[in-house]
Order: C-alpha cells, then structure tokens, then sequence
C-alpha cells in the first residue's frame, strides 16, 4: 500500500509539507479566537489546560491522521475505508470522513464570513478612517458592518473567490505556491509585531495574564473550549490534516514532521497573544471583550499608538494570510473527494464546492441582520455552526479518529508507517486508545450534564 502517490500530486518536500500543514493550522484560530477565548477564560489557567490538549491529545491525532493520508494516498473518506480493509475491518470506517467533509464545509462558511471582515479592516486601516477612533465609535463601526450585509456579502464573495482560485490550481501549482509565498510573510510580519508589542510599556501585564496560573477560574465549559480550540487551532478531526499527509512522500519521519507543525502553530498562538494583550493593556482597555477583540480593542489601540496606522495595516494583512491558507485546507479533503470519486476536473470540483459553502455563508453573514431571528438552541446561526464544529464535531471526529487508529488498525501497520521508536509508539498507541478518547468523552459528558 505504501509505494503509490495521490493522483492530485505531491508535495516537493518536507519543509513544504510542514509548511503547508501549519499553513493550514494557522489561521483565525490563532490570532483571532485564541486570543479572546484565553481573555474571556481568565487567562493563564487556560493557556495551560490548551498546551496539555495540544501535547497530549492533539499531537497524537494529527500524526494518526497524517499516518491514514500517506498509507492510503487518498482523500479521507477512502484512506480511512481502504486503510479499514487492509487490517481486516469494515469499509464503513469511511464514514467518519464524510462527517469531516461535512465539518469542513460548515466550518468554511462561517470562517470565510470572518475572513471578509479581515479584508474589511485592511481596507479600514489603509484608509486611515480608524485613526484616533474612540471605543465607542469603534464598536459602532464594527456593529454597523455587521449590520450591513450587502457590504460582508462583498468580503465575503472576494474571500471565497481567492480561495477557489488557489485549491482550483492543484498541490502544486496552487496550494504549494500559496506557502512558498505566504508562510515566510506570515512569520516575519508576526515577530515585527511581536517587536512592536515589546516596545509599548505592558509587556510585562501582557506575559503575566497570559502565564500566571490561576486554577479558581477554571470551568469544565473553558476545559472544553480548549480542547475544542486545540483540535481547531490544529486543523484535526476532519480530515484536512489526513488529505495534505496523502501528499507527503514516503521518506519523511512522522513523528518529527508532526512535532514540528505542532510546535510552530502553538509558537504563532502565543506570540499573538503576546503581541495583542500588551497592546490592549497599553490602552487600559478590557482583554476579555470577546470576539470584538480582534475588531474593536485592536483598532482603537492601534489608533492611538505612534505608527499605529501603518503596524494596523500590517497586522491586518498577517490575520489575512493566516485565514487564506486555512481556508483553503478546508476546501481541499472534499475537492480531493470529488476529484478522485466522481473523476470531476479539479477546476470544476472547486468552483462547484465554492458555490455551496459561498451560499451557506450567506445564512451566516446574515446571523446579524435579516437572520437574527432564526436561532438553534439559542444562538444564531453563526455562533451555532462554530460551536458545534468546534466543540463537538472536530472532537467527535478526533475520538473517532484516535478509536480507529488505536483499536482497527493493526499495529504492524501503524508502526510500518509511523517508524518511530517502540517507546514513542507505546505512547502514541496508548494515547489513541486510552487518553484521547477518553479525556474527549470526559469532556463532552461535562458539556452536557453540568455539574452544580
Ligand atoms: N486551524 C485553522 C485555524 O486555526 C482552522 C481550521 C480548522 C482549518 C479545521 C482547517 C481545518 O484557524
């Protein structure tokens, strides 16, 4: 099974495979949600709690689900089923695919309406019209463009459509490309704002609130969060990280590529906190604010800081690039789908994918204005398609992941393809059978049934 590559290509090494991969895992979760999630949950305690998902659950998923993609060289839903069939279990493995392709898709339409409010800002910051701007008059401009759907709806199309173009042109020649160009700019804009943190006089209660430990302000629900969150951050559970692995050539270590995608996309998530909470403190302004965080706090902050507008514009283009790349892993594992099950060209897979999730957007964008009235279980639809991607089928799809990985699939298997050491696979199986399932379900069952 191993000697094959997939029909969409691959990868020209293994830097760009990481690349690519932590192209994917970097994105507004980092610099976005990380940020408020870990302000509205206290601060250090949930850092914590976030490392610990990431090491000790997250880590182990994604080199399972990379170990899947690479045996089978397919799309999820047949590397799950044909990597079933070869250790003598049933096809019907696959099915945790098509709930992943289903994640994506979902996750895709409200993740490209937020892109669109990023556009919104570069444009806002180039502009100047944020220069000087008051708390208030920066949480009115951010309701009034929420309140405006014919403007989001023009982000949100330009988003969707840069996207397209990108997974459209291939594993070369697009996604490859993207991160030749994109990654580097990612990196070097994030440490001159990381610079640029360091200058203002709240480092220092910058690094405090998001490294000093405080257990009293740790809930099952923030525990949840950051499991939820480290499965996001990660790109895990839906079979992104398993399609771009069907990409990586036969000779690469696992285990070490892993680490090294795990380790770069939690780096980007404390370095943005640590570039954005001394910016916040600097401005004696709350860093609990929520999702406005990014869009209200930010701007106002940046607005009255020297250079301000021109550090605005940069950091802006950096939360850009970091949902472009991401972006475009959501769309992939079903494009390789559709590509490889129903022999479409990739051009039109794309463009016909795009279609659909550009159209769920739209009931997205419109959860703040002419759909405000429709709510699930109390949230509009926005909120209620990032919290059930996030919290409960990313998740789900990584129990489901690990339980097939630990129990299904036959260890000669696994250890042929993983080729760490015994110790690492004792701990890597151990994981998959035990504590990733286990410290999920745990979890979820907390979700549900509150403790008094
Ligand atoms: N990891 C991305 C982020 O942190 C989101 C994502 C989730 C991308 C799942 C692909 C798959 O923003």
């Amino acid at each position: 099974m191993t000697n094959k590559t997939s029909i969409q290509g691959s990868w020209a090494s293994r830097w760009i495979f990481i690349l690519a991969a932590t192209g994917s895992a970097v994105g507004l979760g980092n610099i976005w949600k990380f940020p408020y999630i870990t302000g509205e949950n206290g601060g250090g305690a949930f850092v914590l709690v976030y490392l610990a998902c990431i090491l000790l659950v997250g880590i182990p998923i994604m080199m399972a689900e990379v170990f899947i993609g690479r045996r089978a060289r397919k799309n999820p839903i047949n590397a799950l089923s044909d990597v079933a069939e070869e250790s003598d279990s049933s096809k019907k493995w696959g099915l945790i695919g098509v709930m992943g392709m289903l994640s994506g898709v979902l996750i895709f339409s409200f993740y490209s309406v937020v892109g669109g409010w990023v556009l919104h800002y570069i444009k806002a910051m180039l502009t100047g019209e944020m220069n000087g701007i008051s708390s208030d008059n920066a949480g009115a401009a951010f309701g009034a463009l929420l309140a405006d759907p014919a403007t989001l709806l023009g982000w949100h199309t330009l988003f969707s459509i840069m996207t397209v173009m990108v997974v459209a042109a291939g594993i070369n020649k697009g996604i490859e490309t993207a991160t030749r160009i994109m990654m580097p700019a990612l990196f070097a804009l994030l440490i001159i704002l990381l610079g640029y943190a360091m200058t203002t006089d709240s480092f220092a209660q910058g690094w405090n609130f998001m490294f000093e430990f405080d257990f009293g302000k740790l809930t099952w629900n923030a525990t949840l969060i950051a499991l939820g969150h480290s499965f996001f951050t990660l790109s895990l559970g839906m079979g992104t990280i398993m399609a771009y692995g069907s990409y990586m050539t036969k000779d690469a270590s696992i285990g070490k590529t892993v680490l090294a995608i795990g380790a770069l996309d939690t780096l980007v998530a404390l370095v943005a906190g640590l570039a954005i909470f001394p910016i916040i403190f600097s401005n004696g302004m709350d860093p609990a604010a929520g999702p406005g965080l990014m869009f209200i706090s930010l701007p106002v902050a940046f607005g009255q800081m020297p250079f301000g507008q021109l550090f605005g514009v940069l950091f802006f283009v950096l939360v850009g690039v970091a949902a472009w790349t991401s972006a475009i892993s959501l769309l992939e594992p079903t494009v390789a789908f559709l590509v490889e099950r129903f022999k479409l060209k990739r051009v039109t897979a794309s463009i016909g994918l795009g279609i659909v999730v550009w159209g769920l957007g739209i009931a997205c964008l419109g959860s703040f204005s002419f759909m405000s009235d429709v709510t699930l279980f109390g949230k509009n639809t926005f909120d209620f398609l990032d919290y059930i991607t996030a919290n409960i089928m990313l998740p789900l799809g990584g129990i489901l992941i690990a339980l097939f990985a630990g129990w299904i699939v036959k260890d000669k298997f696994a250890k042929d393809e993983l080729a760490v050491s015994d110790t690492v696979y004792k701990l890597w199986n151990f994981s998959m059978k035990f504590t990733a399932p286990i410290a999920v379900a745990v979890v979820l069952y907390f979700l549900i049934n509150p403790m008094k």
